[in-house]
């Protein structure tokens, strides 16, 4: 594996102490398991802004403070430093979001470091002690684990939202599941609630395709006005971190199994393991 330059500079510093394998290419970034002082961690390399795709638009940017006054003049001037600056904030971005959510709560994977473009993580690790699985990667769940997931999620984009963040890109693809539940990853494009005129639409989006998502699996889920629920509660200033919504079902009221759950999940892992294991040895065999 070549080292990727920004790893190199961490690697020089002490910072890390050795990169075990890389876990994805993603769109907007390269994702690599690390070891920091003997624990397995995960380091997000971000990639240039000539290599991202979508998610710089201008939608996700608006209404994002810029502290410094300095830099926000010069990232207004469209100058070669103007860019520079508007990379460095894209890429903090994720760290300070990250920060924040950790501190209320929100299940997502703790941020260590932020070092030239490199965000530090917690691995969130599956059962092997390795990076855990999707909420994508699962297969099939039953409906009743699907009520369980969905509201754990509802309460989860809840709690950000209350803290004054909309993910904007909630999927079953940024949605990891460890030992203890669902774990929310993947924030640069993140939005501040108020002060960005797209947030409703953004957390719309979130919810519903948590909607559809989890609605394969319990078709009574899909098309519930939750998104429109919560906004019309975070608008009128009634939104807490425990606010009941109602949809058709009170979730608040269900006894949640989260561990009964993650052993149904478990076991679907491992199910779907074996299959492509026999699915490899069939194919090695023809
Ligand atoms: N803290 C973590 N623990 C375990 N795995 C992780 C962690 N962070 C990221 N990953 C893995 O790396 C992948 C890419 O991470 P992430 O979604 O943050 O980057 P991305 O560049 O936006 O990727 P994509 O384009 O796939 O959305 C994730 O789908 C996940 O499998
Ligand atoms: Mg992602």
């Amino acid at each position: 594996m070549k080292t990727p330059p920004r790893l190199l500079n961490l690697l020089e510093e002490g910072f890390i102490d050795g990169i075990e394998a890389t876990l994805k290419t993603g769109k907007e970034a390269e994702v690599y398991l690390v070891r920091v002082q003997g624990e397995l961690c995960c380091a997000k390399v971000y990639k240039d802004a000539q290599h991202r795709s979508f998610r710089q638009a201008a939608i996700y940017q608006e209404g994002r403070r810029v502290r410094d006054s300095r830099r926000a003049r010069a990232m207004n001037k469209h100058s070669r430093y103007g860019r520079h600056e508007q990379e460095e904030v894209w890429h903090s971005a994720e760290w300070m979001t990250l920060q924040a959510l950790a501190q209320v709560g929100v299940r997502v994977p703790r941020p260590r470091a932020f070092f030239e473009g490199v965000l530090l993580l917690d691995l969130v690790a599956g059962e092997d002690g390795g990076p855990a699985p999707r909420l994508h990667d699962v297969g099939m769940l039953s409906p009743e684990v699907a009520h369980i997931l969905h509201a754990e999620l509802l309460r989860e984009v809840v709690r950000m939202l209350c803290a004054g963040y909309v993910h904007a890109d909630l999927s079953e693809y940024n949605i990891l599941l460890d030992a203890s539940g669902p774990v929310i990853i993947d924030f640069p494009q993140a939005v501040d609630a108020a002060a960005n005129a797209h947030a409703q639409a953004l957390l719309q989006r979130d919810v519903a395709r948590l909607g559809e998502f989890f609605g394969r699996f319990a078709p009574d889920l899909r098309e519930r006005p939750y998104g429109e629920e919560i906004w019309a509660l975070y608008q009128s200033g009634h939104l807490h971190p425990e606010s009941e919504l109602t949809g058709h079902v009170a979730i608040e009221h269900r006894h949640i199994d989260l561990r009964g759950v993650m052993r149904e999940i478990r076991s679907a892992l491992a199910e779907e393991a074996a299959r492509q294991r026999a699915l490899r040895e069939r194919e090695l065999d023809e």
